[in-house]
């Protein structure tokens, strides 16, 4: 949630922080603003609306020139999205400025102690009461910058990812981050802050990500120095090499960003097996997995957390968990696993599943997890993220970023992550035959290609699309491993569409939602030819005696559901373990198609952002 980013060195600021505004946008778009500071004068400018309205407003007011200079995108906490609410905020005096990822949770009563000692507030932010907070203690205390934020930020409770300047003083940055990321590319004589590092790519592949409760002063020339922000002990910082490219955070030929990552599946789930799954030989490896064998084989039961369409990968890694290795699993959201007084022991091993490796509930439900004892297995995609850091053990995505707000190839490729495991513990414990575990190792490395093949009904969906562009809701069913399938198929639709959608098991409709069925109700079924199909196949019958418009997500060259159906979208067969990992295709591309004919603006969708890091 929010974007920061910042530069200081000797070229214009300007275009390296809008740019990193760009890239940054997924995080938070509901306003924007941007400080520039030319060794003489504070250039501000803030908005509310995307990047691109900040652009313009900023091009016609203000001059834009300066080496330093620090911007936000902003995806609204506390205040709304208004012109005064956005970042950056500027201290009483004029001189200290600000920019904020995150939550002051206690800026309530820090707000109040500062109004008694004649502060003024002009916005509706915690942020606003922060880098009043700092100056407060600069002029109490007669201290640097540094020292200031740090004895600031030791009265905070709450999550940030901070950047600020002193006009007064311009040749420094001071950053610092708990629970919020925050990476300082390091140039030649220039320095980059970011959200993530995708701003600073085309100048930089050396970083430093900030650990939780460190702080950096970053001096234009000198380096940057690390700290402690509770004790004040100097860290040695790691500088990382960079892996990401720019073609990777560009759109290239698409239109957008999730019709990119959609198409991108077949070769992001062969990145995500690529040295794991040797089929020829029989062989799976995971060095996360192969060092806690035995934790995992003694198991009394994995407990997996995670939010959004990652708790979806969750629930297919349940059935595939359980039915391949017979391990018992659960799968809780962890918005609520953290809050409930979960049971928990050292023998429960707890899988925490996040594309960001930044999602504020999810590290919170870790941290519980921890503290009760069980041992945490991360699935990230995100390296180095702050959940990846948190586990005691993981296994990557492996994805490349992904930067449409609606998850698609973070989604397959858990999914890929988590099948891999069932089958390796599954091998490990003998749950599986010798053939169905070598045919399952086969039978995935064909999913790629297989994928690409549904890919080819692109232009079919677009057509089914144009029929239901204009439904008021939907119904997406499915049953055993496409249940989930299901659920995440109308997640799908509602973020990007604003169409309310439900999934459902497909036998749950004869226990109250068969009510809703009329002439007027779109209903996706997902019907291939495995686990469940006679089955599935009665309850279209079902629906279609109640005039339900029936889209059939089926098999290569069935027919029982053709007749049946309205609409029937062909998919290459699979094992049935494996058959989320097609199914999810065209229920991805349906919704895309659909939002882009309402004309909604697909990878930004309204009131989301890509990052969850507030609770
Ligand atoms: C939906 C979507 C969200 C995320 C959720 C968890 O398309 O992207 O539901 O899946 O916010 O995010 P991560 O996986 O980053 O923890």
């Amino acid at each position: 949630m929010c974007g920061i980013v910042g530069y200081i060195g000797y070229r214009d600021a300007y275009p390296i922080v809008l740019k990193g505004l760009q890239r940054l946008e997924y995080r938070g778009y509901d306003s924007a603003g941007i400080a520039l500071f030319d060794d003489k004068e504070l250039k501000l400018c803030k908005t509310k609306g995307k990047v691109a309205d900040l652009k313009e407003k900023l091009e016609n007011e203000i001059d834009t020139s300066g080496t330093l200079g620090i911007g936000h995108t902003r995806w609204a906490t506390h205040g709304v999205p208004n012109d005064v609410n956005s970042h950056p905020h500027v201290s009483n005096s004029g001189n200290l400025v600000i920019i904020h990822n995150g939550i002051i949770e206690n800026y309530e009563s820090l707000k109040k102690e500062l109004i008694k000692r004649g502060y003024k507030f002009h916005s509706d932010t915690d942020t606003e009461v922060l880098v009043n907070l700092i100056e407060d203690v600069i002029k109490k205390e007669d201290v640097k910058l540094g020292k200031a934020v740090q004895i600031a930020l030791n009265q905070t409770i709450g999550a940030y990812a901070i950047a600020v300047f002193d006009k007064a003083k311009p040749n420094e940055i001071v950053v610092a981050r708990l629970g919020s990321p925050l990476a300082i590319g390091v140039g030649e004589d220039e320095y980059f802050i970011a959200s993530d590092a995708s701003p600073f790519i085309e100048f930089t592949n050396n970083a430093i990500y900030l650990e939780d409760g460190e702080m950096a002063v970053v001096r234009r020339n000198k380096g940057v120095k690390v700290r402690k922000i509770k004790d004040d002990s100097l860290v040695d910082p790691y500088i990382q090499e960079l892996q990401l490219n720019l073609e990777q955070i560009e759109k290239n030929n698409f239109d957008h960003f999730m019709l990119k990552e959609i198409y991108e599946q077949p070769s992001a789930i062969r990145d995500t097996y690529r040295g794991r799954l040797l089929a020829e030989e029989g062989i799976i490896r995971m060095a996360g997995i192969d060092d806690n064998l035995e934790r995992f084989l003694n198991a009394r039961r994995i407990v997996i957390v995670a939010c959004g369409t990652s708790w979806h990968a969750g629930l297919v890694a349940e059935y595939v968990f359980e039915d391949l290795a017979r391990i018992p699993v659960e799968v809780e959201y962890a918005s609520e696993f953290r809050y409930r007084n979960p049971i928990i022991n050292s023998d429960d091993i707890v899988l925490a599943i996040s594309q960001s490796g930044e999602t504020a509930d999810t590290m919170a439900a870790i941290k519980l997890a921890k503290e009760k004892g069980a041992f945490v297995f991360g699935v990230c995609n995100v390296v180095g993220s702050s959940i990846s850091r948190e586990t005691n053990a993981g296994a990557y995505t492996h994805a490349g970023p992904e930067i449409g707000v609606a998850s698609t190839k973070a989604f397959t490729t858990q999914i890929t992550v988590l099948t891999l495991i069932a089958l390796k513990l599954a091998k490990a414990k003998g749950s599986i035959s010798n053939t169905d575990y070598h045919m399952h190792l086969q039978e995935l490395e064909t999913i790629p290609q297989k994928i690409e093949v549904a890919l080819k009904q692109n232009d079919h969906i677009k057509e089914v699309a144009l029929k239901y562009k204009d439904a008021r809701n939907c119904l997406y069913l499915g049953r055993g491993f496409n249940f989930p399938v299901a659920l995440e198929g109308a997640l799908k639709l509602k973020e990007i569409s604003y169409i309310h959608a439900e999934g459902y098991p497909a036998a749950e409709m004869k226990h109250g939602p068969i009510a809703l069925i009329d002439e007027e109700m779109p209903v996706v079924v997902i019907a291939t030819r495995k686990g469940h199909y006679e089955k599935v196949v009665s309850n279209i019958q079902e629906i279609k005696s109640r005039q339900g418009k029936i889209i059939g997500i089926v098999t290569e060259g069935d027919t029982s559901v053709r007749d049946l159906a309205d609409h029937v979208i062909e998919v290459p067969d699979t094992i049935e373990a494996l058959t989320p990992l097609i199914t999810t295709i065209p229920l991805q591309l349906l919704s895309y198609h659909i939002a882009v004919l309402l004309g909604k603006d697909v990878d930004q969708p309204r009131n989301l952002a890509k990052s969850v890091t507030v609770e």
